[in-house]
């Protein structure tokens, strides 16, 4: 295996400034309930909330889809739920990236049932080719091809969730 830089850290750095302050324009004044989706979106979470200029209240949720391989098992199960209720709250969730939209599709579903004034979306990463159930993102960071990344908070094998950039996975040998 090898790994390819795909976004800089400088180029990742740049655009959640952008994402923070087109968030900070988006919503009234007040509150904003951010929902980190664990484990991927840990790094994102981090970096975005300093960049948002508002009051925000942070809050975590454990949903697994993937399994330890590389592709989407399709199956969606809440791992951890939130602390807090939602109810009337803007909730902003907070994804490391959309790839087949299983695990949000059904997160917003659930979120929306819990009465929310609002629920929107934030990631990082959207893959758009991969798309099996259509989902609104209403914050994406960058769109990129169908290829398999690391870093940044995402994994492979719980390995490189701690590097800065985000990298593209490839076959071969050791870089
Ligand atoms: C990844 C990612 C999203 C989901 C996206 O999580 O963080 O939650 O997959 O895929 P989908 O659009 O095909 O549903 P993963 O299950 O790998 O867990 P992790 O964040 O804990 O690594």
């Amino acid at each position: 295996m090898q790994l390819r830089v795909l976004l800089t850290e400088d180029q990742i750095r740049t655009r959640i400034k952008e994402l923070g302050a087109q968030i900070d324009a988006d919503y009234p004044a007040g509150n904003l309930h951010l929902v980190c989706i664990l484990k991927g979106a840990y790094v994102f979470l981090a970096d975005l909330a300093r960049a948002i200029k508002r009051d925000t209240f942070v809050e975590f949720m454990g949903i697994s889809s993937y399994g330890k391989g590389k592709t989407s098992s399709g199956e969606v199960k809440v791992t951890k739920d939130l602390d807090h209720s939602v109810e009337g709250a803007n909730v902003l969730i907070v994804e490391d990236i959309v790839d087949s939209g299983v695990t949000l599709s059904y997160l917003v579903q659930v979120l929306r049932q819990r009465k929310p004034h609002s629920v929107r979306i934030a990631a990082l990463l959207d893959k758009p080719e991969r798309r099996l159930r259509p989902v609104e993102v209403a914050y994406v960071g960058f769109k990129i091809p169908d290829e398999f990344v690391v870093g940044y908070g995402l994994d492979y094998g719980e390995k490189y969730r701690n590097l800065r950039d985000v990298c593209v996975l490839e076959e071969g040998e050791a870089a």
